[in-house]
């Protein structure tokens, strides 16, 4: 099962991550980081460049995002391509060409997927993938059904996905249809999964996710399946969870042997 932490905070969790990276980095100068987008991230990107500022060296760490919108272009401030650079290359002082985003454009959208699972393992997989959730349990852009099996692909986004996202645009309608995203089976290949979630919204399907049946219906219980899966949740988002009182017990009572996440 996954090792839930919870916080007391969205900074708390930021800077546990955080240090975790550093020390990834410390192992593995050239470290490869899976990104995602959406605000859940956001505050251990924070606590990153805070430790950029201190004097970690990111320099060479690589990344790869989990997602992109179909059709939107690269230039547009909501692109994912966008987000990653303001919110995480540019402040983390990672180098551009190591960052990479699946590619949306429609022109040869069809073989944008292979290209990038090829780019993956070219880099030689991922170390840590930071992962956030969507109240509907999707992970990346894999909405409800996604094979646990699959690939970077083209998805269909929910409607439900598209109003949670409308806030990023002028209103729902501007939210693009598809989207291109690394599948379950890419982001099950990575060697840590670190799942994040703030909010009373995401404590269902946080709770289904770490407890509920293994289903395609909520593709985030697929981090049921890997062997190294760190979920990290404030109260609100913990809300649900029937087995609470002892996640909060293995925490208290970990062992000195096992450190935190890395
Ligand atoms: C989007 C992203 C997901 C993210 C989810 C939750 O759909 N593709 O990667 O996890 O939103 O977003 P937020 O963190 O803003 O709640």
């Amino acid at each position: 099962m996954a090792e839930v932490i919870v916080v007391g905070s969205r900074s708390a969790a930021g800077a546990l991550v955080a240090e975790a990276i550093e020390r990834l980095v410390q192992q593995r100068p050239d470290a490869v980081l899976g990104l995602a987008t959406g605000d859940t991230p956001l505050p251990v990107y924070r606590a990153l460049a805070e430790r950029v500022r201190a004097g970690l060296d990111l320099s060479r760490v690589r990344g790869f995002a989990l997602d992109e919108y179909v059709g939107l272009p690269v230039t547009h401030p909501e692109s994912y391509h966008a987000v990653i650079a303001r919110q995480v290359t540019g402040p983390l002082g990672l180098e551009p060409a190591a960052v990479h985003v699946p590619d949306g454009r429609p022109l040869g959208i069809e073989t944008a997927g292979e290209r990038y699972e090829d780019a993956i393992l070219a880099a030689g997989g991922v170390d840590l993938q930071l992962l956030g959730i969507g109240t509907d349990g999707h992970i990346g852009f894999n909405e409800p059904g996604s094979s646990f099996a699959s690939l970077t692909r083209v998805k269909t986004l929910t409607r439900q996905t598209r109003e949670d996202n409308a806030r990023f645009f002028d209103d729902v309608e501007q939210v693009p249809v598809h989207s291109i995203t690394q599948g379950l089976g890419t982001i099950l290949r990575a060697r840590r999964l670190v799942l994040l979630a703030f909010g009373r919204g995401k404590a269902r399907a946080v709770a289904a996710a770490v407890e509920g049946p293994l289903t395609a219906s909520v593709p985030a219980s697929a981090i049921q399946l890997h062997p190294r899966a760190t979920v990290v949740v404030d109260e609100e988002a913990a809300a649900e969870l029937a087995e609470l009182e002892y996640y909060r017990d293995a925490f208290a009572q970990k062992p000195i042997w096992d450190p935190i996440i890395l």
